[in-house]
């Protein structure tokens, strides 16, 4: 295993300080909103630094959104690493979680701990997330003692999606939204300092805040929630593949990069760029000279 040393996050004295774990319980505490986002690269995470927000989550929905997989399942460890080691050069206060992917931590508590383990020193991350609950909370609470944060992630879990019949909202009978509660519940019992709640009913969201004394973050779960998460690449419209119905677009930046791209090309052939004052000048007798010591 190599164990690449991340850059030291540098800090400047009189900005913003750090989030911190006890910043967010106190979020909570007061009620105010916690704003977190997905980045995968080191310009993704400046604009998320730029725009304030308090948590950057390095999701293994990137395996779709910038690797161009089908699918969150066949994302490696060493991918999602590279992804979140240059999206902590981009970041100064941000709390910086990194998604565990598929089958990095299910077979057992040693594999949990040593991929986790690999988020936080190789990448820089402060803390790790994983999904479902069942034998994932064992899982949690294994990463947990051994010193890592970790996030929860239940409702909609992407990466056993085929199980849950597709990526489909979840809890939508009392017996599916006792499942998704006894899951954030078991999830807080084992020590998980959040929970993301994926794609359940807004009122079943509300009846379980009542239950959860962690920062709970919702993406397609209402309002009720103590923050909210969405995918950089949807909230941008820089993705085009099935956009859920939560996924807000704010902005539409793909089209705009298409239309750069494009205006650049027709000026190419056109002859119109580069422009003279793109270009670099040289001393005339220089030119002249050059000119004769190459004939
Ligand atoms: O991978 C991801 O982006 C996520 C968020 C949707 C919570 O897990």
């Amino acid at each position: 295993m190599s164990a690449t040393p991340h850059m030291p996050v540098p800090q400047s004295l009189d900005g913003p300080l750090p989030i911190t774990l006890p910043r967010l319980a106190e979020c909570k505490r007061l009620g105010e909103r916690i704003v977190m986002v997905t980045a995968y690269d080191y310009p993704s995470a400046q604009v998320a630094q730029a725009a304030g927000v308090d948590i950057v989550l390095v999701g293994d929905s990137g395996t779709m959104t910038v690797l161009g997989y089908p699918s969150t399942v066949p994302v490696s460890t060493d991918e999602m690493l590279m992804l979140a080691a240059a999206v902590r050069r981009g970041l100064q206060t941000p709390f910086l979680v990194g998604d565990l992917p598929f089958g990095s931590y299910e077979a057992s508590d040693t594999q949990a701990i040593e991929t986790a383990q690999r988020f936080i020193k190789e990448a820089g991350c402060d803390a790790v997330k994983l999904e479902r609950g069942g034998t994932s909370v064992q899982r949690a609470r294994a990463i947990v003692d051994a010193g890592i944060p970790v996030m929860g992630h239940v409702g909609l879990t992407p990466q056993t999606a085929t199980a849950l019949g597709g990526y489909k909202a979840q809890g939508r009978t009392a017996d599916r939204a006792l499942t998704v509660a006894r899951d954030a519940i078991a999830l807080q019992e084992a020590g998980c300092f959040s929970i993301v709640l994926e794609a359940i009913p807004a009122a079943v969201t509300e009846i379980l805040m009542s239950r959860l004394e962690i920062p709970v973050i919702g993406i397609g779960a209402g309002a009720a929630t103590d923050g909210q998460v969405l995918v950089f690449h949807d909230l941008l419209g820089i993705y085009d593949g099935h956009a859920p119905r939560f996924a807000k677009r704010f902005q539409d930046v793909k089209a705009q990069m298409v239309a750069g791209v494009a205006e650049y090309a027709a000026e190419v052939r056109a002859g119109a760029f580069p422009a003279p004052e793109h270009s670099y000048s040289i001393d005339e007798d220089e030119l002249r000279r050059f000119e004769r010591e190459l004939d």
